[in-house]
């Protein structure tokens, strides 16, 4: 079996790292396609050191851009390749633009697709992720969902006989990670002026949604500067863009910015933290796996699972608490149950090739 894998943008590299994994016991050929979408060595380069992912195949460079061009881009450099390599599964990640583009070059060349991490849903329609995750699960043949729930939104929208619930790939890196950080004592990398030892946060903020609105970051960004605690920032260059774009200090008060970090400086920073603030999906579940509290700066989650136990919470305007709230909220202490596995047992990339094999299309 030929598998070309697409990917672009960081959280798509640390699920290639588990597929990868797993396509290296196996004589399956693994063809890598980077579209280029993240080019910042911390946001691409170092993941391929980290998980021992071989150099891609074929590097796009295809760079920023506004979503049509971006993914216009990434739509006609994919096209010959897929000419050329007739895989039998293009397998594309997530819900980025690299995504979306993967998979319509390859529907368009009639070359069976299969989407991973499929029926995420947060009924968004102002998220480019959610465009992104819907199209491509309606026009993929295989639908490899990480979950129970994605399984069912995928059935409620009639696509549950090309669903099959695989896991979620990221437990795989998260757990490899967390056993090998605990293991070698791996030292939490934090601003000088943070210490370890004490209690503080780990922060992201990246989402268009709460970037790209001047007064909405800015009331983000303030509400973590007054927390009681320290507050590592690491910022993705879309977030220091905006800042810099906005005239606001990511480093004032509680909050000390930093560069993003390698995976496992993340999962060491996460581990030595009391919790995490966030709008991301991957850091959401990877507080959660990791037994640290979630507050999450949105409106709405993909990963209910991790809402349902308590573990995280949704705060999309801190600001519109009161301070006391706030802050109670964002230094709460962790649930007296234990995280579930809702998200599988960590074997899911061994998973996703049992599953391609097993439906491997008559071509
Ligand atoms: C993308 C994904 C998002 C994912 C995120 C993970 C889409 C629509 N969004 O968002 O779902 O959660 O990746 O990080 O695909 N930039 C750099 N260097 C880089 C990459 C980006 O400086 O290596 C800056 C540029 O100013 C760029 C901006 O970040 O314009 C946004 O990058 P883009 O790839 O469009 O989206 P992300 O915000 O990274």
């Amino acid at each position: 079996m030929k598998v070309v894998s697409i990917v672009g943008a960081r959280p798509q590299l640390v699920k290639l790292g588990a597929v990868a994994k797993a396509f290296a016991g196996t004589d399956h050929r693994h063809v890598v396609v980077h579209t280029g979408q993240h080019y910042d060595p911390e946001l691409s380069d170092v993941f391929f050191t980290e998980f021992g992912i071989p150099e891609p195949d074929f590097h796009l460079g295809i760079g920023s851009g506004s979503h049509g061009a971006q993914t216009g881009a990434m739509l006609a450099a994919i096209d010959p390749i897929l000419d050329a390599e007739q895989p039998d599964w293009v397998l594309v990640y997530g819900d980025t633009n690299s995504t979306i583009a993967g998979a319509l070059s390859a529907v368009k060349q009639h070359l069976p697709v299969a989407h991973l991490e499929a029926g995420l849903r947060s009924f968004n329609r102002r998220m480019p992720e959610e465009h992104n995750r819907v199209l491509t699960d309606h026009c993929a043949d295989l639908l490899l969902a990480p979950t129970e729930e994605a399984l069912r939104h995928l059935t409620n929208e009639g696509l549950g006989a090309r669903a099959v619930n695989v896991g979620d790939v990221m437990v795989d890196v998260c757990f490899q990670t967390r056993d090998s950080v605990l293991a070698d004592g791996t030292r939490p990398q934090l601003p000088a002026e943070v210490d370890p030892a004490a209690p503080f946060l780990v922060a992201t903020l990246h989402r268009a949604e709460n970037t790209d609105d001047p007064e909405l970051l800015a009331a983000l960004v303030e509400s973590m500067t007054g927390l009681p605690i320290p507050v590592v920032l690491l910022a993705h260059p879309r977030l220091q863009a905006k800042a810099d774009q906005y005239g606001l200090k990511l480093t004032q008060g509680s909050l000390f910015a930093a560069k993003p970090l390698p995976y496992r400086d993340l999962v060491a920073a996460v581990l030595a933290s009391s919790g995490v603030v966030t709008d991301s999906g991957g850091l959401q579940k990877e507080a959660y796996l990791l037994g640290r509290v979630c507050t999450t700066l949105r409106t709405e989650t993909e990963w209910v699972e991790t809402i349902e136990e308590g573990w995280n919470v949704l705060v999309p305007r801190p600001d519109r608490l009161s301070v006391e709230d706030w802050h109670a909220t964002a230094t709460r202490p962790a649930p007296a149950q234990r995280p579930g596995a809702p998200y599988g047992d960590g074997k899911a990339g061994q998973a996703v090739v049992a599953t391609l094999e097993a439906h491997l299309p008559r071509r």
